[in-house]
Parts: C-alpha cells; sequence; structure tokens
C-alpha cells in the first residue's frame, strides 16, 4: 500500500496534488512520500517483535539524507556499503552504533574513518578484508566488532544482476570456509567477532530461498559457538521483494518473513538485525515527467519524456518494469492505446516501456512512474549533461524540495581545464 491516490481526478502524493508540485519544481522530478516510508518501516518493526532486532535501512537504495532522518527518527539502523553512505547516514543524525557497513571492497581508508566516527560492526566479507581491518584497527587502538558474511549458495531465483547468494558471486566467503575464517579472526588483534552475515540478493518474490539460507545461519551459529566464539548478532541481510505491477504480483508480505525469521533462527537467542532498502523506500517514490512529445512512427507511437534512462536506469538495464500512469486520471472505460514510451537520450536502450497501453496523453501531460523510490535517483546519473533530477518529499499537506536541481554552470563549472588548454 502506498500514499498515492487519485483525488478528484488528480493524482496526489498524500495531501499534495502532483501538478502543483511540478509547477513549483519543473519536471521531471521524485517525488517520496513520508507516510508510506514510515509504514513500511514499521511493517518490519512490528513484523520482527518481540525479538531483539534492528531494522536497518539499506542506504543503497534510497540515500537522501531526509529520507535517512525520516526513519532514523522512527529508530532505524542504517546499512551502507561505502563511506559516502556513512556520512549520508551520519549526516542524517543516525549514531555509529547503529549504522553497519557491508560491501565487498572496503578501503583502509574507510575502514579508519567509520572506525573514528563510530560503527556498529563490519561485515566483512574475505580474509584479505579482515586482515587489512585488523592492521587498521590496531593501528588506531580500536577494535573493530565484525561479522563474517557467508555464502550460502542458495538460488535467490531473481534477477541474475542481483543475485548475490550463490558459490559463483563475488559476495561472502563460502560457508565451508566459515570455520577456518573465524578461526583466524578470533587470533586477530583489534578483531571482535560479534556474529554472521548473510545477504542473498534482492527482489526476492518467494521466501524458500531466504529460509535455505536462514537454516544454514542457525547450523552454523551451532557450529561456531561449539568452537567457543561468541555469536550474538545474526545480521540476515535485505532483499524481500516489492509488488512493481498493480494486478498481478503478491510477493510475500513482512510479517510472514518475519515469521520465517524467528522460525528459523529465533531460538538461538541472538539480536536479529535486517537490511531492507526496496521493501521500505520503493513504493514510497514516484518519478514524475511531462511528455515532450508524442511521435506516430512506422506501426507505433512514442510517447517521449523528459524524464530518460539516466533519471531511472532501472527499464533499460535490468529489463524492469514500472507501472506508468497518467497524473489526470482517465474517465471510466476510456480506450487504452499502445505506446512505446522513451527518454530523449541517444540510444535505443532508453525505452521505458514497449507497447504499453495507455488512455490517450498528448504534449505537456504528466505521467507518473510508480515504484521508483528505490534504485531510482540513487542510480541516476548525468549521462547526455542532463542534470540530476529534484528529489521532494511530501508529509501530509506540506512538501520540501530535499534535494535541489543543480544549474546547468554548477554541473559544468565542476570541469577543470588544464593548463595547457
Ligand atoms: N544488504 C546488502 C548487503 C545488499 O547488497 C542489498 C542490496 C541490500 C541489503 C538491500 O536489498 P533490498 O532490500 O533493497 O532488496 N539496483 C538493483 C538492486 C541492487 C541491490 C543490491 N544490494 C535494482 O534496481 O533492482
Amino acid at each position: 500500500m502506498d500514499h498515492f491516490l487519485y483525488r478528484n481526478g488528480i493524482l496526489h502524493a498524500e495531501d499534495v496534488s502532483l501538478p502543483e508540485i511540478a509547477a513549483a519544481v519543473g519536471t521531471p522530478f521524485y517525488v517520496y512520500s513520508t507516510a508510506t516510508l514510515e509504514r513500511h518501516f514499521r511493517l518490519f518493526q512490528e513484523a520482527l517483535s518481540p525479538l531483539d532486532h534492528l531494522v536497518c535501512f539499506a542506504v543503497k537504495s534510497n540515500g537522501n539524507i531526509a529520507v535517512l532522518k525520516t526513519l532514523a527518527r522512527l529508530g532505524a539502523g542504517m546499512d551502507v556499503v561505502s563511506i559516502g553512505e556513512y556520512l549520508r547516514a551520519k549526516a542524517a543524525g543516525v549514531p555509529g552504533d547503529r549504522i553497519v557497513f557491508s560491501g565487498v571492497g572496503k578501503t583502509r581508508e574507510e575502514m579508519r574513518m567509520a572506525l573514528e566516527g563510530g560503527i556498529r560492526q563490519f561485515n566483512v566479507e574475505s580474509e584479505p578484508e579482515l586482515r587489512a581491518l585488523s592492521e587498521v584497527a590496531k593501528s588506531l587502538g580500536a577494535t573493530a566488532p565484525i561479522t563474517i558474511r557467508v555464502n550460502p549458495d542458495v538460488d535467490a531465483r531473481t534477477h541474475e544482476k542481483i543475485a548475490t547468494g550463490k558459490k559463483e558471486n563475488k559476495f561472502g566467503i563460502p560457508i565451508e570456509r566459515a570455520r577456518e575464517v573465524y578461526a583466524e579472526a578470533a587470533c586477530l588483534p583489534g578483531i571482535e567477532v560479534v556474529g554472521i552475515d548473510v545477504h542473498i540478493g534482492s527482489q526476492l518474490t518467494e521466501l524458500e530461498p531466504f529460509e535455505q539460507a536462514y537454516l544454514k545461519v542457525a547450523e552454523l551459529t551451532a557450529v561456531l559457538r561449539a568452537d567457543g566464539h561468541e555469536i550474538r548478532r545474526l545480521d540476515l541481510g535485505g532483499g524481500l521483494g516489492i509488488p512493481y505491477t498493480r494486478s498481478n504480483e503478491a510477493p510475500p508480505l513482512p510479517l510472514d518473513y518475519g515469521a520465517l525469521i524467528k522460525r528459523t533462527v529465533g531460538h538461538l537467542g541472538c539480536e536479529v538485525e535486517i537490511e531492507p532498502g526496496r521493501l521500505i523506500s520503493g513504493n514510497a517514490g514516484l518519478l514524475v515527467a511531462s511528455v515532450i512529445y508524442l511521435k506516430h512512427g512506422e506501426g507505433r507511437d512514442f510517447l517521449i519524456l523528459d524524464a530518460a534512462m539516466n533519471d531511472l536506469v532501472r527499464p533499460s538495464m535490468y529489463g524492469a518494469h514500472h507501472d506508468i500512469v497518467p497524473v489526470i486520471e482517465p474517465a471510466p472505460g476510456v480506450d487504452q492505446q499502445p505506446y512505446d514510451i522513451v527518454g530523449p537520450v541517444c540510444e535505443t536502450g532508453d525505452t521505458f516501456a514497449r507497447a504499453r497501453p495507455l488512455p490517450p496523453v498528448g504534449e505537456g501531460d504528466l505521467v507518473a512512474f510508480r515504484s521508483a523510490g528505490a534504485y531510482g535517483a540513487a542510480m541516476a546519473s548525468e549521462y547526455n549533461a542532463r542534470p540530476l533530477i529534484p528529489e521532494v518529499l511530501v508529509h501530509g499537506q506540506q512538501f520540501a524540495v530535499i534535494r535541489e536541481r543543480p544549474t546547468y554552470d554548477e554541473m559544468i563549472n565542476r570541469d577543470r581545464l588544464p593548463a595547457w588548454l
């Protein structure tokens, strides 16, 4: 459920009409709903209670500090994968002891900054990383709390580019080798083992792969405890999928996911962390664009928008589907017709949808992409010298620009001419 509904025939974000925002900031823009963000976060809180738990929002899905602060105010922790994301979480007021640091390629500099700024734990993904962290912590006279991310060799049954839990993926340490790596970790100076981490992929639409992975983690917990390690925390990753179409998709609910967690690891007495991104932010955001031209092509009509693949890359990168709806509600029973919905970028990959049925739309009309709050703005680029688009946060009847559209000068003046030019 989200808070983007038609009222009096006009699509609203909570109590604010989208044409009003468009008039204030211009198109294209992203808009997020506070109520939806909060609702989704609370679903996880409820699903995990009464377990001792921390819901760490995956900053990579939407790193705007206003979004982070909205969630942090409700008690969210953060899952970060770079020191940039760490600093975003800090800028949103999240204390270090609520930030977990994931990722396969943390640099020594990132480790140092996180240790100095305060960190809940590092989710370590390889032996070289473990040794580097030990050296950095030792040099600072600090202790780094760690989990080791294990790769359970489970098929997440999702898009191949976002599956992470198979042994051929670059992530984690093969679960069969976990005992030797934990043994090494226990002997390294500056390292304190606190638990186990696993994350098998994103946009999972079934619970079964989670179950397989979490059962393996439960088994490993017993083995590692018998080896003498103190396993008091389990980080179970993110990945719960969302419906991208309104009609036929029904991915598992957070409540069922929570029940699964309790069933598989609840008896271990561990504090449980999860790292959801998409389920919290995805359906809390829209991308709103204007139709520049309606172009009649060979046997097809192209709807050319002012948003492009640089603003929302998911359709061209993963073949992802986003529902696209007119901001002015079509009259009931109006005939739909197929459009190829495209952006202005100079490649055929800049196509959002082919032969997508829509009620008749024309130049200047506003359309909204649903489910764009996760991995939308976060993955945007300036390709084709198109400045990053603004982000707007709605809260009831209020809205605020939470990232401004840069001017062309600001974009261009980041470049420098060398002396010989
Ligand atoms: N934790 C770790 C370690 C992750 O790698 C990810 C996502 C998450 C948590 C959050 O997963 P979520 O709950 O959002 O599924 N750009 C792609 C998604 C990439 C996900 C990468 N890792 C997309 O647009 O579909």
